[in-house]
């Protein structure tokens, strides 16, 4: 099958989060099934344009609104990736530093899906699948339904993929004209509470949709950021595909961000090699039981609480664990966070930015990965500490709940929550320094844990039934 991948972002050319990290693999290990999976994104100024070879694919011209642009579609010489990346180069719009966060991201995004759809309608041949990746893409579903420009390509099966249904890119009915022209009676397919909602719109006009675990498909019919009800109509075509990870990127004993490389018999000394470097570089103490948090600080992570878990832990539990914190987002979290680290020197630190390399340092290094998310379609993270040994703390939601087990239940491996409030976090901690001290209990579970198998070779296998229904 062919199948093109439609997405804001792909790991390493651009991440903002997991939709980076699943990109980046889902296409690479389609294509190791025997499929021709190829992703197409943004063009945005990132070190991998600059470190890579590019030959161009395609020169075109398209409209948005009353103006005209130029682009050009540039594909990655060497199949670095294990797929096809085509780059969508539009000068001024897409090639920024930033994936997100410009006041004209609708234009952007709209003129993006107008550039990749002119494109495609220029092939002489037509692929089986387009999978088109959050709101961001969106627009695709209707736009090859509905607009004359192209209508050679409406009988292509769409699939929506959404990785989080609180972002749908909104905006008012002012802005349809930047749609191109489209049978006007199908207005109502771009229609969702007298707004534009591009999600909404995949949501009614893909083929299928799938969602990124199945707990959070369960809960966008009751949560969803005021799509219940599409979801409640919809639900016949909708189903929970839970993420894997790509194992080749995030293993313990290949990982080249790690000095100290370990494999499931050599966890416990690997692991502590780890720590070491990590708690001398921000001065923790080593031989407390290490929690962080890795992510972005964001109300949906529930961050805005993690300044006051920490003060609660740090002062009820002092000198009993330390924590690092890696993330960056709202700025007053940000500062928040940064200002405990004043106060309980020896036992917190926080990096405030985004750093790959840490991050891989940090799952390696932790005892405990804190995941108290208000919202979770799946969560790699999570994943990713299974895979280096450490033990997750979670809140019981989404993908979270589908992936951790409490080690209270027969082989659970984890500690769950039922609420994003500082007691139940201050008490998860609470559990993970007591389990801490039993080193056997430690140690079987650190190696439970890895050998848990979240490979995408058996995920892909349920695209492609999907893609079939
Ligand atoms: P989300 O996509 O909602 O942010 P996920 O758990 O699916 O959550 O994926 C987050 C991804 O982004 C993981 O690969 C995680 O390691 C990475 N990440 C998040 N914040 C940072 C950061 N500040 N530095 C490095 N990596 C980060
Ligand atoms: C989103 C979700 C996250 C998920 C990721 C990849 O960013 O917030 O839970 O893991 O997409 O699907």
């Amino acid at each position: 099958m062919e199948i093109i991948h439609v997405s804001a972002e792909c790991y390493p050319v651009a991440k903002a989060g997991g939709l980076g990290d699943v990109v980046g693999a889902l296409p690479k290990y389609q294509c190791k099934a025997g499929h021709f999976a190829k992703v197409v994104m943004p063009m945005y100024r990132t070190k991998f344009l600059y470190n890579n070879e590019w030959v161009v694919d395609f020169k075109g011209s398209a409209s948005i609104g009353i103006y005209n642009f130029n682009f050009t579609i540039i594909k990655e010489k060497t199949n670095k990736l294990g797929f096809d990346l085509y780059l969508v180069d539009i000068h001024g719009l897409l090639d920024r530093e930033k994936i997100y966060g410009y006041s004209d991201d609708t234009d952007r995004f709209i003129a993006f899906q107008i550039a990749v759809l002119t494109w495609l309608n220029s092939w002489q041949h037509q692929p089986h699948i387009i999978h088109v990746h959050d709101y961001h893409a969106g627009l695709i579903p209707f736009m090859l339904k509905n607009c004359y420009a192209f209508r050679k390509l409406a009988f292509i099966k769409t699939v929506l993929t959404i990785h989080n249904a609180q972002y749908q890119g909104n905006m008012g009915w002012d802005r349809h004209g930047l749609i191109p022209e489209y049978d006007s009676y199908k207005w109502g397919d771009l229609d969702w509470k007298g707004q534009i909602n591009p999600l909404a719109s995949a949501i009614k006009c893909a083929w299928v949709v799938t969602t990124v675990s199945e707990s959070y498909m369960a809960e966008l019919r009751y949560k969803s950021n005021g799509l219940e009800a599409l979801f409640e109509y919809e639900k016949g075509k909708c189903r929970g595909i839970l993420n894997g990870i790509d194992n080749e990127v995030w293993n313990p004993e290949t990982d080249p961000y790690l000095t100290n490389k370990f494999s499931v018999k050599g966890v416990a000394a690997g692991k502590k090699k780890n720590k070491k470097k990590i708690c001398e570089e921000y001065g923790l103490d080593e031989n407390l039981p290490l929690f962080v948090f890795i992510g972005r600080l964001v109300g949906e992570k529930a961050a805005d609480i993690l300044p006051g878990a920490f003060h609660n832990v740090l002062y009820h539990q002092h000198g009993k664990a330390c924590y690092m914190i890696l993330g960056s987002g709202e700025k007053a979290i940000e500062a928040e966070l940064a200002s405990i680290t004043a106060s309980y020197k020896g036992f917190y630190n926080t990096q405030i930015g985004y750093d790959e390399a840490l991050s891989h340092r940090l799952y390696a290094a932790a005892d405990f990965l804190l995941m108290p998310s208000r919202v979770e379609p799946c969560g790699l993270n999570q994943m990713y500490a299974l895979r280096y040994g450490t033990v997750p703390v979670v809140r019981s939601t989404g993908g979270l709940q589908d992936t951790v087990k409490d080690m209270g239940e027969w082989e659970g491996f984890g500690i769950r929550f039922n609420n994003a409030t500082v007691s139940d976090i201050a008490h998860s901690v609470y559990r993970g320094i007591e389990v801490y001290k039993n080193k056997t209990h430690m140690d079987w579970m650190r190696k439970y844990m890895m050998r848990i198998d979240h490979s995408w070779e058996s995920v892909v296998e349920q695209y492609t039934e999907a893609y079939g229904n």
